[in-house]
Protein backbone atom coordinates (compact mmCIF):
# COMPACT_ATOMS: atom_id res chain seq x y z
CA UNK A 1 0.00 0.00 0.00
CA UNK A 2 1.18 3.62 -1.05
CA UNK A 3 3.10 5.36 1.96
CA UNK A 4 1.38 8.68 1.48
CA UNK A 5 2.67 11.98 2.88
CA UNK A 6 0.53 13.69 5.27
CA UNK A 7 -1.07 16.49 4.13
CA UNK A 8 0.33 19.89 5.28
CA UNK A 9 -1.39 23.48 6.32
CA UNK A 10 -1.13 26.52 4.70
CA UNK A 11 -2.32 29.88 4.68
CA UNK A 12 -1.44 32.05 1.79
CA UNK A 13 -2.76 35.12 1.16
CA UNK A 14 -4.35 35.13 -2.57
CA UNK A 15 -5.44 38.33 -3.62
CA UNK A 16 -5.70 39.90 -0.53
CA UNK A 17 -7.27 37.17 1.06
CA UNK A 18 -5.72 34.75 4.06
CA UNK A 19 -7.09 31.25 3.26
CA UNK A 20 -5.82 28.21 4.68
CA UNK A 21 -5.86 24.76 4.21
CA UNK A 22 -4.81 21.69 3.90
CA UNK A 23 -2.49 20.38 0.43
CA UNK A 24 -0.26 17.89 -0.21
CA UNK A 25 3.19 18.39 0.15
CA UNK A 26 3.60 17.68 -3.77
CA UNK A 27 0.64 20.05 -4.97
CA UNK A 28 1.74 22.72 -7.25
CA UNK A 29 0.88 26.06 -6.53
CA UNK A 30 -0.75 26.16 -10.06
CA UNK A 31 -2.85 22.83 -9.15
CA UNK A 32 -3.87 24.67 -5.59
CA UNK A 33 -4.86 27.84 -7.50
CA UNK A 34 -7.07 26.01 -9.88
CA UNK A 35 -8.33 22.79 -8.51
CA UNK A 36 -8.59 23.75 -4.93
CA UNK A 37 -9.46 27.52 -5.07
CA UNK A 38 -11.06 27.65 -8.59
CA UNK A 39 -8.93 30.60 -9.89
CA UNK A 40 -8.46 29.17 -13.34
CA UNK A 41 -7.70 32.05 -14.71
CA UNK A 42 -4.08 30.78 -14.71
CA UNK A 43 -3.71 28.70 -17.04
CA UNK A 44 -1.03 25.30 -17.72
CA UNK A 45 0.39 25.47 -20.85
CA UNK A 46 3.25 22.96 -20.50
CA UNK A 47 3.63 21.88 -16.49
CA UNK A 48 7.32 22.14 -17.60
CA UNK A 49 8.33 25.71 -16.73
CA UNK A 50 8.68 26.70 -20.78
CA UNK A 51 5.18 28.54 -21.55
CA UNK A 52 4.61 31.16 -18.62
CA UNK A 53 0.79 30.35 -19.12
CA UNK A 54 0.88 30.03 -14.82
CA UNK A 55 2.39 33.11 -13.89
CA UNK A 56 1.40 34.41 -10.87
CA UNK A 57 2.87 36.86 -8.41
CA UNK A 58 4.89 35.68 -5.50
CA UNK A 59 5.50 38.25 -2.51
CA UNK A 60 5.08 40.56 -6.02
CA UNK A 61 7.72 38.74 -8.04
CA UNK A 62 6.74 36.89 -11.55
CA UNK A 63 7.33 33.00 -11.07
CA UNK A 64 5.76 30.16 -13.32
CA UNK A 65 3.34 28.65 -10.60
CA UNK A 66 3.91 25.40 -12.17
CA UNK A 67 7.33 25.48 -10.98
CA UNK A 68 6.43 26.67 -7.34
CA UNK A 69 5.01 23.90 -4.62
CA UNK A 70 2.14 25.52 -2.70
CA UNK A 71 3.57 24.54 0.52
CA UNK A 72 6.17 26.89 -0.35
CA UNK A 73 3.72 29.88 -0.83
CA UNK A 74 2.96 29.18 3.08
CA UNK A 75 2.49 32.35 4.75
CA UNK A 76 3.12 34.59 1.48
CA UNK A 77 1.00 36.90 -0.96
CA UNK A 78 0.09 35.51 -4.46
CA UNK A 79 -1.89 37.75 -6.90
CA UNK A 80 -3.40 36.02 -9.64
CA UNK A 81 -5.02 37.58 -12.70
CA UNK A 82 -8.50 38.08 -10.68
CA UNK A 83 -6.92 39.85 -8.20
CA UNK A 84 -5.16 42.54 -10.57
CA UNK A 85 -8.59 44.22 -11.76
CA UNK A 86 -10.05 47.51 -9.12
CA UNK A 87 -12.29 46.35 -6.77
CA UNK A 88 -15.24 48.15 -8.86
CA UNK A 89 -14.18 45.62 -12.00
CA UNK A 90 -11.81 48.76 -13.57
CA UNK A 91 -9.16 47.22 -16.01
CA UNK A 92 -5.75 47.68 -14.66
CA UNK A 93 -3.64 49.52 -16.88
CA UNK A 94 -1.93 46.85 -18.07
CA UNK A 95 -5.15 44.90 -18.90
CA UNK A 96 -6.58 47.82 -20.35
CA UNK A 97 -3.35 48.39 -22.57
CA UNK A 98 -4.13 44.64 -23.78
CA UNK A 99 -7.51 46.02 -24.73
CA UNK A 100 -6.35 49.07 -26.52
CA UNK A 101 -3.48 46.97 -28.38
CA UNK A 102 -5.27 43.76 -29.24
CA UNK A 103 -2.65 41.69 -27.50
CA UNK A 104 -4.54 38.66 -27.22
CA UNK A 105 -5.64 36.69 -29.54
CA UNK A 106 -7.15 33.23 -28.18
CA UNK A 107 -6.53 34.55 -24.90
CA UNK A 108 -4.25 31.60 -23.73
CA UNK A 109 -1.02 32.96 -22.77
CA UNK A 110 -2.90 36.56 -21.55
CA UNK A 111 -3.07 35.94 -17.65
CA UNK A 112 0.75 34.95 -17.39
CA UNK A 113 1.95 37.49 -20.30
CA UNK A 114 -0.41 40.27 -18.43
CA UNK A 115 0.89 39.21 -14.71
CA UNK A 116 4.65 39.20 -16.12
CA UNK A 117 3.85 42.73 -17.52
CA UNK A 118 2.70 43.82 -14.23
CA UNK A 119 5.74 42.45 -12.44
CA UNK A 120 7.91 44.60 -14.81
CA UNK A 121 5.51 48.11 -15.02
CA UNK A 122 6.17 47.39 -10.95
CA UNK A 123 9.97 47.47 -11.30
CA UNK A 124 10.46 49.31 -14.12
CA UNK A 125 7.73 51.96 -15.28
CA UNK A 126 9.11 52.76 -18.46
CA UNK A 127 10.46 50.08 -20.03
CA UNK A 128 11.97 49.95 -23.88
CA UNK A 129 10.89 47.68 -26.11
CA UNK A 130 14.09 45.92 -25.55
CA UNK A 131 13.34 45.66 -21.58
CA UNK A 132 10.19 44.29 -22.68
CA UNK A 133 10.69 41.40 -24.87
CA UNK A 134 13.48 40.56 -22.09
CA UNK A 135 11.09 40.47 -19.62
CA UNK A 136 8.60 38.13 -21.48
CA UNK A 137 11.22 36.28 -22.61
CA UNK A 138 9.32 33.16 -21.07
CA UNK A 139 5.78 33.58 -21.85
CA UNK A 140 4.70 32.32 -25.18
CA UNK A 141 2.03 33.03 -27.42
CA UNK A 142 1.75 30.85 -30.64
CA UNK A 143 -1.08 33.97 -31.97
CA UNK A 144 0.20 37.36 -31.86
CA UNK A 145 3.51 37.14 -32.90
CA UNK A 146 4.37 39.16 -29.78
CA UNK A 147 4.58 43.25 -31.43
CA UNK A 148 1.08 43.96 -30.16
CA UNK A 149 1.73 42.08 -26.96
CA UNK A 150 4.63 44.57 -26.83
CA UNK A 151 2.68 47.63 -27.84
CA UNK A 152 0.15 46.82 -25.25
CA UNK A 153 2.66 46.54 -21.91
CA UNK A 154 4.32 50.35 -23.86
CA UNK A 155 0.27 51.35 -24.03
CA UNK A 156 0.16 50.23 -20.59
CA UNK A 157 3.85 52.07 -19.20
CA UNK A 158 2.36 55.29 -20.85
CA UNK A 159 -0.99 55.45 -19.21
CA UNK A 160 -0.50 54.27 -16.00
CA UNK A 161 -3.54 54.96 -14.81
CA UNK A 162 -5.40 53.23 -17.76
CA UNK A 163 -8.26 54.28 -19.21
CA UNK A 164 -11.32 53.75 -17.66
CA UNK A 165 -13.02 50.15 -18.52
CA UNK A 166 -15.61 48.31 -16.07
CA UNK A 167 -16.25 44.57 -16.85
CA UNK A 168 -19.26 44.88 -17.80
CA UNK A 169 -19.57 48.47 -19.05
CA UNK A 170 -18.06 51.35 -19.74
CA UNK A 171 -17.03 54.94 -17.85
CA UNK A 172 -14.55 57.48 -16.64
CA UNK A 173 -11.52 55.73 -14.86
CA UNK A 174 -9.56 58.04 -12.13
S1 LIG B 1 2.40 25.70 -17.31
FE1 LIG B 1 3.91 26.68 -16.12
S2 LIG B 1 5.37 27.40 -17.53
FE2 LIG B 1 3.91 26.33 -18.78
S1 LIG C 1 -3.11 34.89 -27.69
FE1 LIG C 1 -3.18 32.76 -28.19
S2 LIG C 1 -1.41 31.97 -27.23
FE2 LIG C 1 -1.19 34.11 -26.99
Amino acid sequence: MENRPSNVPVTINVNGNALSAEVEPRTLLALFLRDDLHLTGTHIGCDTSNCGACTVLLDGDAVKSCTVLAVQADGRDITTIEGVAGDDGSFSAVQEGFRQEHGLQCGYCTPGMIMAATALLADNPNPSEHDIRHNLEGNLCRCTGYQMIVNSVRWAAENPDGVSVSVGGQGAHS
